[in-house]
């Protein structure tokens, strides 16, 4: 048998079938679920996905929506440009294609922020359209399978992987597109995997060369990779009765749009820094540093719980607010400054470390 079909084979017997963007044509659902997905791992994905279709049923709920109303409910889950984009195409759906998803890759492609490959999953899923993937997954399959070395990122390779794709549904002519392109997926979370790939499992194993030649683990070949930067930034927990301090972030920009704790530079001092904001510290704690890694640096963060007297704030350029600590929950914020904010609300209601 070919490629594809065994692929096929393989995802009706062993593949994933109850995901919730699954068993459905509707192209709204496994759009959002395709973005939400892009670098984001299935088990974070599905309550995001639950709480926004509830929120935003169709591409006009979204498209009628402001960007602020949208951001909370992708708070926590990253790379916020994604989110910007979604909004962008509803928007676009709505103005130029009477509220009706594009009816073909070819024409998803040229949405806001969707690549080539994720307008081909669409288009498999909602139309069995015979347009291939080749997302990072993909990537390793076909680079393990056929032997392919060299970055797959850089542009003669990730050619010949694009060719390659193409050449497996041509030679398939009857291809359930649907159960194709989520057999690929799933081969490659879950057979295929970066390391120890389980090939006593694998459908295509026995045409695999990676598998003949024992070159599993140096395919696909890594990235030259240069070292990440490193950045410190020191973050004010301003407090006033049960109350914190939240700036919205700039756009454009790192947490663009989220609300997100006052910074300061490590060569300031946090009591200036809070009366800069007009505000008196009453004391200063220094709270446990931790790291957050982006895809371009890695981000070291110095937090100040600083309770202050009183709440007036001064002239700002950015929009600020007070946040009693049971809003939090409602409020747009970065994973890592949830994660700080709620830790603090806990111990501060174990240990009384709050008097206000
Ligand atoms: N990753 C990207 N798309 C996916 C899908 N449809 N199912 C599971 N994981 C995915």
């Amino acid at each position: 048998m070919d490629f594809a079909p065994r692929i096929v084979d393989w995802q009706r017997r062993h593949g994933r079938h109850d995901l919730p963007w699954q068993n459905t044509q509707d192209p709204y659902r496994i759009w959002l679920s395709e973005i939400m997905l892009q670098q984001t791992q299935v088990a974070t994905v599905i309550p995001y996905y639950d709480r926004f279709l509830e929120r935003f049923p169709d591409v006009a709920a979204l498209a009628a929506a402001s960007q602020e109303d949208v951001m909370p409910y992708w708070a926590g889950l990253g790379y916020y440009a994604r989110a910007r984009n979604l909004h962008r195409c509803a928007q676009e759906i709505a103005r130029d294609w009477n509220g009706r998803f594009p009816p073909a890759a070819e024409a998803i492609a040229t949405l806001p922020g969707i690549g080539r490959s994720t307008a081909a999953a669409i288009a498999a899923f909602a139309y069995g359209e015979r347009s291939p993937i080749l997302d990072g997954n993909v990537k390793r399959v076909f680079t393990r399978h056929f032997g392919i070395a060299g970055d797959p990122a850089k542009r003669e390779v990730e050619q010949r992987l694009w060719a390659l794709a193409d050449a497996q549904v041509e030679a398939a002519p009857d291809l359930d597109m649907a159960a194709y392109t989520q057999g690929l997926m799933d081969l490659g979370a879950t057979l295929c995997t970066r390391g120890k790939p389980a090939c006593g499992k694998c459908p295509v194993a026995d045409s695999c060369v990676a598998r003949r030649e024992g070159r599993q683990a140096e395919l696909p070949t890594p990235k030259a990779r240069k070292a990440i930067p490193e950045r410190e930034t020191c973050m004010l927990v301003l407090r006033h009765q049960g109350a914190f301090l939240l700036q919205q972030r700039p756009e454009p920009g790192i947490w663009g749009g989220l609300w997100s704790l006052p910074e300061f530079d490590t060569a300031q001092d946090p009591d200036s820094a809070s009366r800069a904001l007009g505000l008196e510290p009453e004391e200063r704690y220094e709270l446990a540093a931790f790291a957050h890694t982006f895809t371009h640096y890695r981000l070291h963060i110095r937090p100040w719980l600083v309770p202050v007297r009183a709440a007036a704030l001064r002239e700002s350029s950015q929009p600020e607010r007070w946040v009693p600590a049971g809003e939090l929950a409602s409020v747009a914020l970065p994973a890592p400054v949830k994660k700080l904010l709620q830790g603090l609300v806990e111990a501060g209601m174990q240990g009384g470390l709050f008097r206000d």
